[in-house]
C-alpha cells in the first residue's frame, strides 16, 4: 500500500472513532438525562409519601394526646386517694397503669419527633449552647432514678460549648444518659459523660459500665423501633436512638456505638464547634431567623 492510501485509511479510521466516540457520549448523556429524570421523579413521590405519613402521624398523635393526658389526671387523682383511700392491690394496679400511660404518652412523643425529623419539619435554632448547664439540667431529671438504683455520675472534660439547638441536644443527652441508666445492670454503675474539642468539631461521649449489647445487635440500634434482646423487662419504644442520630446528623456531626456485653457501652458523637454551612443547610427555611435550618 502507498503511502497516499494509508494516510487515507488512517483519516478515514480516525474520523470513524471519532463518530463514534460521539455516538457514546451522546448516549451516556441521553441514559444520565433520562435517569436524572426518574431519580427526580421518585425523589418527589417519595417526598409526597413522607408528607402523607408525617400528617397521618401527626393526626394520630394529636388525638391520642388529649385522652391521655385526661387519663393521666384520673390515674393521678386515683393514686393519691381522691376518690377514696385504695387498699393495696387497688395502689398497685394504678401504679400499673400509671406506667402504662407513661409509656403510651412517651411513646406517642417520640412519634411525632421521629416523624417531624424526617420529614424536615423541625426547625433547627442554631446558637452557641453551653453543654455543662444542659447536663446538669438532664442529670437533675434523673436524679430519683439514680438515686434508687446507687448509680454514679461523672461528668468530666466536657468541652464548653457547641453550635447547636439546645432543646434538640437536651434531646439527645435524655436519651443517651436514659439509656445508659435503663442499661445499666448490677456491675459497677457508673456513667462517664466527657469529651473534647477536635479542630472545627466538639467531641461527646456517653459511656456505662452496664450490661453492653451483643455484636450482632448494633448495627440495629439506630434502627427506628428496633429493641434488643438485652432491653427484655425494660420499658423504651425502640425510637430514642434513632432520634438522637437524626438530631447529630442534621447539625453535620456523627454518631457511633462501641459496646462489650458485660463491659459497657459508649457512645461518641460530634457537633459543630462553631457557626458554619452544615450538610443539610440546603434545606434551610428562608423564612426562619438566621441561623435556623429544618431538618
Ligand atoms: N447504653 C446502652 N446499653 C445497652 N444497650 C443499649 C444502650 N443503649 C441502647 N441500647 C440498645 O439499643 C436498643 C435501641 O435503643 P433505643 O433506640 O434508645 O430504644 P429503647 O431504649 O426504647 O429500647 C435498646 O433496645 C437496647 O437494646
Ligand atoms: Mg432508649
Amino acid at each position: 500500500m502507498s503511502r497516499e492510501v494509508s494516510h487515507k485509511y488512517g483519516t478515514a479510521y480516525q474520523v470513524f472513532h471519532r463518530a463514534l466516540d460521539e455516538c457514546e457520549i451522546n448516549l451516556s448523556r441521553e441514559l444520565l438525562t433520562r435517569s436524572h429524570k426518574a431519580l427526580e421523579s421518585t425523589n418527589r413521590s417519595l417526598k409526597l409519601k413522607n408528607e402523607e405519613i408525617f400528617e397521618v402521624t401527626q393526626a394520630i398523635t394529636h388525638d391520642l394526646r388529649k385522652p391521655l393526658a385526661s387519663l393521666k389526671a384520673m390515674i393521678s387523682l386515683l393514686g393519691k386517694g381522691g376518690l377514696g383511700a385504695l387498699t393495696a392491690p387497688q395502689q398497685e394496679a394504678v401504679d400499673t397503669a400509671s406506667e402504662a400511660n407513661d409509656y403510651m404518652m412517651n411513646l406517642v412523643g417520640d412519634l411525632l419527633e421521629a416523624a417531624r425529623l424526617e420529614t424536615g419539619r423541625k426547625l433547627m435554632d442554631l446558637q452557641e449552647t453551653l453543654l455543662r448547664p444542659l447536663v446538669a439540667r438532664v442529670r437533675r431529671r434523673f436524679r430519683y432514678q439514680v438515686e434508687e438504683s446507687a448509680i454514679g455520675i461523672e461528668v468530666e472534660n466536657l468541652p464548653e460549648t457547641a453550635w447547636c439547638d439546645e432543646a434538640a441536644l437536651e434531646k439527645v443527652f435524655m436519651n443517651l444518659i436514659g439509656n445508659a441508666i435503663a442499661y445499666i445492670g448490677d456491675n459497677k454503675k457508673v456513667i462517664r459523660i466527657g469529651g473534647s474539642v477536635d479542630g472545627e468539631f466538639v467531641h461527646v461521649t456517653v459511656a456505662d459500665t452496664g450490661i453492653g449489647i451483643p455484636e450482632s445487635s448494633l448495627p440495629r440500634v439506630f434502627e427506628k423501633f428496633h429493641r434488643g434482646e438485652n432491653a427484655a423487662g425494660t420499658r423504651g419504644t425502640g425510637l430514642g436512638l434513632g432520634i438522637v442520630k437524626a438530631i447529630v446528623e442534621a447539625h453535620g456531626g456523627e454518631i457511633s456505638v462501641e459496646s462489650l456485653v458485660g463491659k459497657g457501652t459508649t457512645v461518641s458523637f460530634t457537633l459543630p464547634l462553631r457557626n458554619r454551612p452544615t450538610r443539610n443547610s440546603y434545606r434551610a427555611n428562608p423564612t426562619a431567623p438566621a441561623g435556623s435550618i429544618g431538618i
